[in-house]
């Protein structure tokens, strides 16, 4: 048995999921077109795709995924057609399974869920003068019952997605008129369900989205993507001073996914292209959490041939300055090497690392990783930190008594968390929570499969949305609730 070290009380356990990968209630209660609803199903070796009209009326599609959707044709439009499969429409259901859901995540033990908002819920068309009432009353809905249950909800605003009608009519977060409409959706939810929840995210892994799917414009070029990431940089540091002025003491955060975690070599070329692929990701967080652009925006936008002055306005820097985040959240799975010679991107990396297994779909498994990350994150901002998703994607198999021995979730969880103990307890991170990904299989984001499994509850349904959508608990399921009501004691005790 390993050295025991103690998590300070107060530390909150839970779990998180996004709106277009579990909710479902496509059409229902009012709720507009998002651009995820026109994305399809794929797997490892078929993209995901988004499917177009064209003017003549012809069909196309382009390939979307994680961290890549290719830009549109001129004059092709989203459009929904009866023969595909479009996973977001259903999802695994939490819109009619939200209580069996919530009672799941209350028997674990859970202090906090992690959600987000669909947008098109509560503004269907995006610039609305008056928000969808049923589409308040949904989340208020789950918001009061997560609290009848003691989970505090920590909700992501918005988790890389845009009204299709915002996506139709503005481009996107291209226009600034967008920030506006963001400011209209956060001013409804703070006014509705504000007093009841302490922690907010403005937005998701802002460093790894890209395209239509969650800037809303059709375009991908550089000058476009930094020009939306600009005004979603703005609409979050208005939301943080608006948030705080609703809702005192309230914490905002936004959330990036951080992964490439290591130079190949101790050759001076692989650290240094370390440092630059890096900075294409702590960019993000750097504007966000300090409140000005880093020196180093300089080099990235020189070697994009981005023009700041094309869309940075006067007043912008005022903006910024006065919303910085209050503490600072991430995603890791898993980590990445970067050779002298790897391309400078925002993500990726080379998954090939001798020194670890990968997952069922190719992902590194890198406890020590996490420890890394947590530190290096607290120590650039020195502001709190939460991991909000973790966890390990895999196949998971009924077996003929209807258990689900799930050793390998455990095993990966296990030293996960005993590596987050030690950043905490040894290193000294201040870290307020933990969520692991998908409490229940939800739908895979990067493929948009089923079969790629997160979850301490399974979820009958299978690729194409086939299925009793029952819930089962895994072998997991138990053994994060020993995490939970020992604080984490229980990690040291296997
Ligand atoms: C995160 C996203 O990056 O990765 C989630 O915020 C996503 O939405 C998760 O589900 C895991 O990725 P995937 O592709 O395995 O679902």
């Amino acid at each position: 048995m390993a050295d025991a070290l103690h998590i300070p009380d107060g530390f909150l356990w839970g779990g998180a999921t996004a709106d277009f990968q579990c909710e479902g209630g496509f059409g229902e209660g009012g709720r507009g077109l998002l651009t995820r609803d026109f994305e399809t199903d794929g797997n490892q070796e078929q993209p995901r795709q988004i499917t177009l009209k064209m003017p003549d009326g012809s069909r196309t599609s382009v390939n979307s995924s994680f961290f890549m959707c290719e830009p549109f044709p001129e004059g092709a439009v989203p459009t929904i057609y009866d023969d595909c499969y479009y996973p977001s429409h259903q999802a695994v259901d939490f819109y009619h399974h939200r209580r069996e859901d919530i009672d799941y995540m209350a028997e674990m033990g859970y202090g906090v869920y992690r959600f987000s908002i669909t947008w098109s819920r509560i503004f269907p068309l995006g610039d609305e003068e008056k928000p969808n009432e049923e589409g308040l009353e949904f989340y208020e809905d789950v918001v009061d019952y997560l609290l009848s249950k003691n989970i505090q909800p920590l909700i992501t605003i918005c988790h890389d997605e845009v009204p299709a009608y915002l996506a139709e009519k503005y481009n996107g977060w291209e226009d600034r008129h967008v920030i506006d409409c963001y400011l209209k959706l956060c001013r409804a939810l703070f006014e509705r369900i504000g007093s009841k929840c302490k922690y907010w995210l403005t937005f998701n892994e802002i460093n790894a989205i890209a395209g239509y799917i969650a800037t809303g414009s059709p375009k991908t070029d550089p000058q476009t993507h930094y020009t939306c990431i600009h005004n979603m940089f703005l609409a979050s540091a208005k939301a943080v001073v608006l948030g705080h002025e609703m809702m005192p003491g309230s914490m905002f955060g936004t959330m990036y996914a951080l992964s490439e975690v290591y130079p190949a070599t101790c050759n001076p070329d692989d650290v240094f292209r370390r440092m630059q692929f890096r900075h294409m990701s702590q960019f993000f967080s750097d504007v966000m959490a300090q409140g000005y652009y880093p020196y180093y925006a300089q080099d990235i936008f020189r070697n994009l041939g981005v023009d700041q002055a094309a869309f940075m306005q006067e007043s912008d820097a005022e903006v910024l300055a006065a919303g910085p985040l209050d503490y600072v959240t991430f995603s890791y799975y898993r980590s990445a090497i970067i050779h002298a010679d790897t391309e400078l991107k925002r993500l990726g990396g080379d998954m090939n690392n001798p020194y670890l297994k990968n997952s069922d779909w190719g992902w590194p498994i890198d406890p020590v990783g996490l420890r890394y990350v947590m530190n290096e994150v607290y120590d650039r901002y020195r502001k709190p930190i939460f991991i909000v998703e973790n966890g390990l994607g895999a196949y998971d198999k009924i077996e003929e008594d209807g258990t689900i021995d799930d050793q390998y979730r455990i095993d990966y969880l296990r030293d996960h968390l005993r590596e987050m103990a030690k950043a905490i307890c040894i290193d000294g991170v201040d870290c307020l929570g933990y969520t692991m990904w998908g409490c229940f299989d939800l739908v895979s984001l990067s493929t948009g499969e089923m079969a790629k499994r997160y979850g301490f509850v399974y979820v009958d349904m299978d690729d194409k949305g086939n299925g009793t959508l029952e819930r089962r608990k895994k072998k997991s399921f138990d053994w994060f609730q020993r995490v939970c009501a020992t604080n984490g004691d229980s990690l040291w005790q296997d």
